[in-house]
């Protein structure tokens, strides 16, 4: 892939700004920053469009003790086998466990089966994390 380069025009200020987050996250320099910053940009684009088919993670933590919770969790999961990748399952302690679970669908549907996991009584957190196929990213 051909690279270009261009001049970008910044206020000192934010140009400070820049050079602090690139430092604070290790950036070896501005141009890796600011290609991290427009491919954020153009996944958080995927995934407030409705048509494009988007790939998430879930985190969920929850007390397995809790009544029914497990086969609940499983019971949502089989109804959506055909965007639930995975899951991986650790046994935290002796009562929690911590799941990450890959969906893959339209950003609706990933978000609706998140929010049913994470809003399930017993269910002390859950993080739905945005990912990308990176089919158009560099
Ligand atoms: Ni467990």
């Amino acid at each position: 892939m051909k690279t270009t380069r261009f001049g970008v025009s910044m206020d000192d200020e934010l140009l400070a700004r820049l050079d602090l987050h690139a430092r604070r996250k290790k950036y070896p320099n501005r141009s890796e920053a600011i290609r991290d910053l427009v491919r954020g940009a153009l996944v958080e684009e995927e995934w407030s469009s409705a048509k494009k088919e988007v790939i998430g993670v879930l985190v969920i933590v929850y007390d397995h003790r809790m009544r029914e919770l497990s086969s609940r969790l499983l019971n949502v999961e089989h109804g959506h086998h055909g965007e639930i990748v995975t899951t991986l399952h650790l046994h935290l302690d002796h009562d929690t466990c911590l799941e990450a679970k890959v969906i893959r669908g339209k950003p609706g549907a990933v978000r609706h089966i998140a929010d049913e996991l994470i809003s399930m009584k017993g269910v002390k957190y859950g993080r739905l994390i945005p990912a990308t196929a990176g089919k158009r990213l560099r």
